[in-house]
């Protein structure tokens, strides 16, 4: 790389460095991740998606939910290897958006198809596996959302409240099956293998550097 390229690399880093940090950077993260939530549900009462519009509701909420589950595992490689440690400021965000957009897609499912049948959904939870393995991943995301903040960091120790946390990659896992499952019966599994390879390499990224600072701590 020349002198000017690195220069202006240099530079775009130290820009986007300034941003992620600016006090109001946290805000508009969170604003950004809530647009295309705000889009889906303008949609539904703007009558605006389509022939079905809780299918799609279901599914789009589902598509968000994948989404961003990639992109709060995205931050620690991504700050690796920009080597911009700021990016982490906004990672309880991402996660943050990730259980919304969950829950959204739940209610989604408990409003539109089961209308509010606690008995039904109980029923289909233990009737389609695929459901099971969904559900399973949210109780997951919950307990990982009510933890997320400094006091629960505090209470459980910072060692503990890690480990716990690891289960965002478990959470990655049966979300990937649960795509899987409700994808079989289609034979559609084009979008199931996209979001599957993103997530397996960012779990083998995170096993790689989990193995690199165990043998560097015992060399
Ligand atoms: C970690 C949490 C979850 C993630 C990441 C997730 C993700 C997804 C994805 C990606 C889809 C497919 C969307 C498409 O076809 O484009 C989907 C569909 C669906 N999910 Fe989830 N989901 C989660 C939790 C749940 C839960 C808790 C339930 C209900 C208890 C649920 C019920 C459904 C239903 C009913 C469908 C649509 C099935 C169909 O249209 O045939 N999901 N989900």
């Amino acid at each position: 790389m020349d002198v000017q390229a690195q220069s202006l690399m240099h530079a775009l880093k130290a820009f986007s460095q300034r941003l992620l940090l600016h006090p109001w950077a946290k805000l508009w993260v969170g604003v950004l991740c809530a647009l295309p939530g705000v889009y889906l549900v303008y949609g539904a009462f703007t009558e605006s998606l389509g022939v079905n519009p809780a299918e799609t509701l279901i599914r789009q909420s589902g598509d968000l939910t994948i989404r961003a589950l990639c992109y709060v595992l995205l931050v620690t490689p991504l700050k690796d290897l920009l080597k911009m440690p700021a990016l982490l400021r906004h990672r309880r965000t991402l996660g943050l958006a990730v259980l919304a957009y969950a829950f959204l897609h739940l209610l989604c499912y408990a409003w539109l198809d089961m209308g509010l049948e606690l008995d039904d959904i109980v029923q289909d939870i233990f009737k389609r596996p695929f459901i099971f393995v969904g559900m399973a991943g949210f109780v997951f995301l919950a307990a990982l959302g009510a933890t997320s903040f400094n006091a629960a960091i505090k209470a459980m120790g910072p060692k503990r409240w890690k480990t716990l946390h690891q289960a965002v990659y478990v959470v990655a896992t049966l979300a990937v099956l649960h795509f899987y499952w409700m994808r079989a019966g289609k034979h559609r599994f084009e979008d199931v293998i996209f979001y599957g390879a993103i997530l397996s390499l960012l779990l083998l990224y995170r096993m790689v550097q989990a193995l690199r600072h165990k043998m560097s701590r015992s060399a």
